[in-house]
């Protein structure tokens, strides 16, 4: 098998054809013509490989999918529209009404309103426990737990959770653990190797790389057992009539979960990754080390420079010593944790908006893992959904601030920042701001 860097560029795709293209071509077709009636019979039946009705695939999307379940090391992968269907799709597979989820309390703020608003619509409890600490998580689980749930780097505080301490302690209780590595990308941390079982991604973020098209895959490790009780899993492990009175670990093995994603919630959803986002994801996925390699150094310069200054209360970033998953940090992830982290302001909340205004080359922006520099504030703007009492939880206050620093030459971000935080800290420290880093970015 190939070294990542290489299967970032090959992974999935062949030239092949009459013409041979080196780029995977974009399939833009909803549908494919079947060569004859039985052959339509066999593939709306499962049982022939091929594509029907590019909801459920696409040649393009499939080779994004087996692209990313190679750098993953899973048995397979499903592309949906957003990471937001992705975090969705891989829950709902798991998580019938009446049964439970334990959830992080640290999230993206559409997860909580996910987890909060529409599992609780649908009758899926959930309880948010703190990542940091895995006697919690046990301590939540329920008869009808059937799934837990967290971020491999959070959103936005980035602090990281201990995955194989939560995965035993998932496994004891019979239940599979799904892993949102957004943040991380299989360039720096591979939950399936620190026993998570799925691992979902928005791949609008790092994995595009370029701020241009939504999306998201579910990956499969294939290693939960699903079969060992199916008491427990009848939508996995009983008998369906939906596909032709077998049960899908009988059909599809250790696929079982990826062909229910697939052929039951991709189908009757319909969330599906477009071709055309499909290939931009395919080629940012060809840059993917080097990128993140750049965006976490250069977050990490950014991170040292902020805890020594001043105007900054606190900085979030396991990075620097002292920070609670510094010691995660050094064991798990060696090459860095990516380039989304958060600091609060000293000066207060209402420093906040001048701050902001005042940034030129980081941009105001409700994303993260673009090319681009973005700042943005979670309290009124990706958290601002959340309940007081969460957002305490989560770690977020008035005051802070989340970063996802870009591949600009670092000196000038640090330009940028030190003018905004002078300007946040009052008319004196503004005036005193050096002339030269001030201005517009062209
Ligand atoms: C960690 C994480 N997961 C999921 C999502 C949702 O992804 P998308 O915006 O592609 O729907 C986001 C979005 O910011 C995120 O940060």
């Amino acid at each position: 098998m190939h070294h990542p860097a290489t299967q970032q560029i090959h992974a999935g795709y062949a030239p092949e054809g009459p013409h041979h293209p080196v780029a995977v071509p974009v399939h833009q077709s909803t549908a494919y013509r079947f060569p004859d009636h039985a052959t339509a019979v066999a593939l709306f039946r499962q049982e022939a490989p091929g594509f029907t009705y590019s909801r459920t695939g696409n040649p393009t999307v499939a080779a994004f999918e087996a692209r990313l379940a190679a750098l993953e090391g899973g048995v397979g992968a499903v592309g949906t529209a957003s990471g937001q269907s992705a975090v969705a799709l891989a829950l709902l597979a798991l998580l019938p009404a009446g049964t439970h989820l334990v959830a992080s309390s640290q999230l993206y703020g559409g997860t909580v309103d996910l987890l909060t608003d529409t599992f609780g619509d649908l009758g899926i409890a959930v309880t948010s426990v703190d990542p940091a600490d895995p006697g919690a998580w046990t301590a939540a689980v329920r008869p009808e737990t059937r799934a837990f749930f967290l971020e491999a780097v959070t959103n936005p505080l980035a602090t990281l959770p201990d995955l194989p301490a939560l995965a035993d302690a998932a496994h004891a209780a019979g239940v599979p653990v799904v892993v949102d590595a957004t943040l991380a990308t299989p360039a720096l941390y591979r939950p399936l190797e620190h026993g998570a079982d799925v691992v979902v991604h928005s791949a609008t973020k790092f994995l595009g790389g370029h701020g241009a098209a939504l999306g998201g895959a579910i990956v499969d490790g294939g290693t939960f057992d699903f079969g060992a009780d199916p008491e427990r899993w009848p939508r996995l492990a009983w008998p369906q009539a939906r596909f032709g009175g077998r049960s899908l670990v009988e059909r599809h093995g250790r696929s079982a979960y990826l062909a229910l994603v697939r052929a039951r919630f991709l189908h009757d959803l319909g969330p599906s990754l477009a071709p055309a986002s499909a290939a931009h994801f395919l080629q940012g996925l060809e840059t993917l080390q080097l990128r993140m390699a750049r965006h976490t150094a250069s977050a990490l310069t950014v991170a040292e420079h902020l805890a020594a200054h001043p105007a900054v209360a606190r900085v979030h970033h396991p990075g620097l010593p002292g920070h609670p998953s510094a010691g995660l940090a050094a064991r798990d992830f060696p090459h860095g944790t990516g380039s989304v982290f958060s600091f609060d302001l000293a000066a207060g909340p209402g420093a906040v908006g001048p701050f902001l205004d005042a940034l030129a080359l980081f941009q105001l922006v409700a994303n993260v893992g673009d090319a681009r520099s973005l700042a943005c504030h979670p309290a009124t703007m990706t958290h601002c959904r959340l309940s007081p009492e969460q957002r305490v939880a989560a770690g977020i206050a008035e005051t802070t601030i989340r970063l996802s620093v870009g591949l600009e030459d670092p000196a000038d971000l640090i330009a940028d920042l030190d003018r905004a935080l002078a300007v946040a800290a009052g008319p004196v420290a503004a005036s005193a701001a050096p002339v030269a880093a001030a201005g517009a970015v062209r």
